[in-house]
């Protein structure tokens, strides 16, 4: 917790958030793939000290291969030394790769069964979004899933705070998630025991998008 309250300090444009995400967000942020049958492929994106990571962790069997992208060099030598060193130990079968650089430049072959990404959408400018957007679902299968979240109501809320240019930012970054839920399946499930309460957004890739 102090890890993270203390690079978000040193950079929050990156960072996106105070506080970690809770157990709460980390299960819905993970249902689908922990009902999965079979084998999977799976990417995580921005997974700072880890509540996503553990909850992929725990849900990986078999051949499973795991893909995890941090930029923040801090985050990484955490999460190599209290999650990854000890699981590849244990689970010599399962292949587990972080990768410390921004996923913008991420060499990842794609096909994955399910992206699982914290990346602080909101605090990006839109064309950077869209690419993150685009490089993403380019990189699921047909029929893959990735999830995000975004804080419940952080638009409404800062809205009257940020001026003109702040609003039209806003505007177009919803235009964009409208036009993403036309061209693939979106639902989001409300995530209260979160600080703060949390949407877990999940997309569903149309064949062919
Ligand atoms: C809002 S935090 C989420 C951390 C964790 N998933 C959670 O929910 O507690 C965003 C994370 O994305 C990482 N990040 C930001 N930009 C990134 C990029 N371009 N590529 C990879 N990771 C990035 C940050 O370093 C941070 O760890």
């Amino acid at each position: 917790m102090l890890k993270f309250v203390h690079q978000a300090i040193r950079d929050i444009r990156t960072t996106g958030s105070v506080f970690p995400s809770s157990p709460a967000l980390a299960k819905a942020m993970t249902r689908s793939l922990r009902n999965h049958r079979g084998e999977k492929k799976i990417l995580e994106v921005g997974p700072g000290t880890g509540p996503f990571t553990s909850a992929i962790l725990d849900a990986l069997r078999g051949h499973d291969s795991f893909d995890i992208v941090e930029v923040n060099e801090v985050f990484c030598a955490h999460l190599e030394h209290r999650l990854l060193k000890d699981y590849r130990a244990h689970h010599p079968s399962i292949r587990v790769k972080l990768h410390a650089m921004p996923i913008e430049q991420a060499p990842l072959e794609g096909g994955y069964d399910f992206v699982i990404c914290g990346l602080p959408f909101n605090n990006f400018p839109l064309a950077l979004t869209q690419s993150i957007f685009d490089q993403l679902l380019a990189l699921m299968r047909d029929g893959g899933e990735m999830t995000y979240f975004e804080y419940a109501g952080v638009r409404t809320i800062k809205r009257p705070f940020i001026g003109a240019s702040g609003r039209d930012h806003i505007r177009r970054f919803e235009a964009f998630r409208q036009s993403t839920s036309k061209a693939h399946i979106v639902t989001k499930r409300l995530v209260v025991a979160n600080f703060p309460p949390a949407h877990a957004m999940r997309i569903i890739k149309r064949q062919g998008s």
